[in-house]
């Protein structure tokens, strides 16, 4: 065994450890010399300890997107403004600049993300950057350099610099072979667009990160999550359409059933597992869930305020195809059992908000 030789004792005593992530492997990885590349990893040098900073600071990528700019606004409530950096390669719309840290960052350019993170002196790292599905199929080669050579940067960087890391999963993680209705956090992983390929080697890479070095790699697979701004998918279209003008085409069959979440929820699961201490966590990948529903019961649910809203369905069958390939349900016992997650918004609050947030009021009353 000729590379085994190559290695110090206590790799070659790591590499022929029995199983993974018992505690006499996780002991042995964490001595190892060398890090992913080949940069001494001595993580007492490199991680700020929190005592040093009272809390994290934190870098989140792809911060411009749906979730990044929410959860930045909630961890800055949390430890302080300047303790939380958004970054993103896009330009930051004026209300985002001025509203705390940004900084270009493209996770492709490894120099660049190590240059931040040294002069940050950044401890916890959200990686929000990636093509999600749609955008992934029509640019599988993008896609598989931004989902998959990107979060290879990443694992990295965290390793390298003692980081706490956080990459979300998906229901699209899952494919037609896994069990749907509810999917358990192990189960059949075959999943058939390449984001749920590449989120699939994000899970499995991060968990492979922690058993070989110790790296602290925490990872929710979020259900669909809704808020006011986020891409017109039908669950976040409805609302816009059932007030701007009381008419709504959906692209999904009416008893299509799958799992969302409320963006208030999701973020503060992602907090929660962040700060979860790490003896409580059985796992480094969970599901998380709120409700689950079909558009016939969310347009049921809209037309209680809004019972002028018609609705007709025209099925677009790329979209329909890979919805039939994702979980109906979700079974996030042992996110409940671990670490305490708990919604909040079930179906009837989440409809409420959503309304209430994009101004019906003058179409319920119309409507009454
Ligand atoms: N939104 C959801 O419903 C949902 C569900 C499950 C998982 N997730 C995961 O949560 C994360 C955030 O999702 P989102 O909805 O905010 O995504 P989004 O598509 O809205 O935003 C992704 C961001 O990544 C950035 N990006 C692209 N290439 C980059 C690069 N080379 N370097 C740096 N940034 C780059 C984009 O500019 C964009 O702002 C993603 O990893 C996604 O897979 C989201």
């Amino acid at each position: 065994m000729p590379v085994l030789r190559a290695l110090s004792k206590a790799a070659r005593q790591a590499l022929l450890a029995p199983g993974c992530g018992c505690p006499p492997l996780a002991v042995a990885v964490r001595s190892i010399s060398f890090s992913p590349r080949q940069v001494t990893n001595d993580a007492s040098f490199h991680s700020v300890s929190f005592s040093e900073t009272d809390h994290p600071k934190v870098l989140i990528t792809g911060g411009l997107g749906q979730l990044g700019v929410g959860l930045a606004k909630l961890l800055r409530k949390r430890f302080g403004n300047n303790n939380v950096i958004l970054s993103d390669i896009r330009k930051p719309p004026s209300h985002v600049f001025h509203s705390g840290p940004f900084i270009y960052s493209d996770i492709l350019d490894y120099k660049n993300l190590r240059e931040i993170v040294v002069n940050n002196r950044i401890t916890w790292l959200v990686h929000y950057s990636a093509l999600l599905s749609a955008v992934g199929e029509a640019n599988v080669s993008l896609a598989r350099a931004v989902n998959i050579t990107g979060l290879h940067n990443i694992l990295d960087i965290a390793a390298e610099h003692g980081l706490r890391l956080f990459v979300p999963s998906t229901i699209g993680a899952f494919g037609p072979t896994s069990p749907r209705n509810p999917t358990p956090d192990l189960c059949v992983q075959r999943p058939r667009t390449i984001y749920g390929v590449s989120k699939v080697h994000a899970e499995l890479m991060g968990e492979y990160y922690h058993h070989r070095y110790g790296l602290d790699f925490r990872c929710l697979r979020y259900p669909g999550i809704i808020s006011a701004d986020s891409q017109p998918d039908y669950a976040v279209a409805i609302f816009h359409d059932a007030i701007k003008t009381g008419k709504f085409e959906c692209n999904l069959k009416p008893d299509t059933r799958l799992p969302m979440m409320y963006i208030d929820d999701c973020l503060r699961a992602t907090l929660d597992v962040m700060e979860a201490p790490a003896e409580q966590l059985t796992m480094r990948t969970y599901n998380i869930n709120a409700m689950s529903f079909s558009p016939e019961e969310l347009v049921a649910e809209v037309q209680k305020p809004l019972p002028d809203l018609q609705v007709t369905y025209n099925i677009d069958p790329v979209r329909q195809a890979i919805a039939d390939s994702w979980p109906m349900n979700f079974d996030d016992n042992n996110a409940r059992k671990d670490w305490g997650w708990k919604h909040d918004y079930d179906l009837p609050e989440l409809v409420t908000t959503m309304l209430n947030f994009l101004g019906a009021d003058s179409r319920i009353a119309r409507a009454n």
